[in-house]
């Protein structure tokens, strides 16, 4: 089935949405992955998280953000005063990009036309949830949700629009945290990713 047009449907739902993304052969990642991960968490979220693309765990469980990374970002939302069960969280894209290299499976980045070809998903997802907020975790989410692909250093921790207008708050993805080799440079970057979540929670 192809990917539904930009605009859902005035009597859609999320469950309905979750339902024919399970099937999407829009791009060929459907190929290689295990399932469609779709976004979860209360249709009355006012923050929406938009995350890159699920990695293996999401992949197996059929769930964002439920690998090393969730569980980097959970630890950091309670420091700024938030918690899972306030988010919906979702991915630009919505199946596992991976190159297999004996038993492991070594993410990939997705490329634009996957992230087009996903993006009439996430459309739906906002425009469903009508959250007060959207944010954008690290190059792929900022890409898909602004449009705009220009480099994610100088646009963290600030605000800024969807083409229609809607709010987007720029942070780290929290696998950047995760790779950082150098200790002391990590537990500064994920102080301003405590700072940035503190920010969101401050819009509320
Ligand atoms: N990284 C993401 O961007 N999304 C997930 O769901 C997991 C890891």
């Amino acid at each position: 089935q192809a990917a539904p047009d930009a605009h859902p449907a005035p009597d859609g739902t999320l469950d309905a949405t979750r339902a024919a993304a399970a099937s999407c052969t829009a791009c060929p990642l459907h190929g290689q992955a295990t399932q469609t991960v779709f976004g979860e968490g209360p249709q009355d979220a006012r923050i929406m998280i938009v995350g890159e693309q699920p990695g293996d765990r999401e992949d197996l469980a059929g769930r964002p953000f439920v690998g090393p990374a969730g569980q980097l970002f959970d630890e950091v939302a309670a420091r700024a005063g938030l918690d899972r069960g306030q988010f919906y969280v979702t991915n630009a894209v919505k199946h596992f990009k991976f190159v297999a290299r004996g038993k492991r499976r070594i993410h990939q980045r997705p490329g634009l036309s996957e992230i087009r070809a996903c993006k009439p998903w996430l459309n739906q997802e906002i425009a469903l949830l009508d959250p007060q907020v959207i944010v954008a975790m690290g190059a792929t989410a900022l890409h898909a949700v602004t449009g705009s692909g220009k480099g994610i250093t100088s646009r963290r921790g600030h605000l800024e629009q969807t083409r229609d207008g809607r709010a987007v708050f720029v942070t780290f993805h929290p696998s950047y945290l995760l790779r950082l080799p150098d200790a002391g440079h990590r537990l500064e970057q994920t102080e301003l990713f405590v700072q940035d979540l503190t920010k969101v929670r401050q819009m509320l």
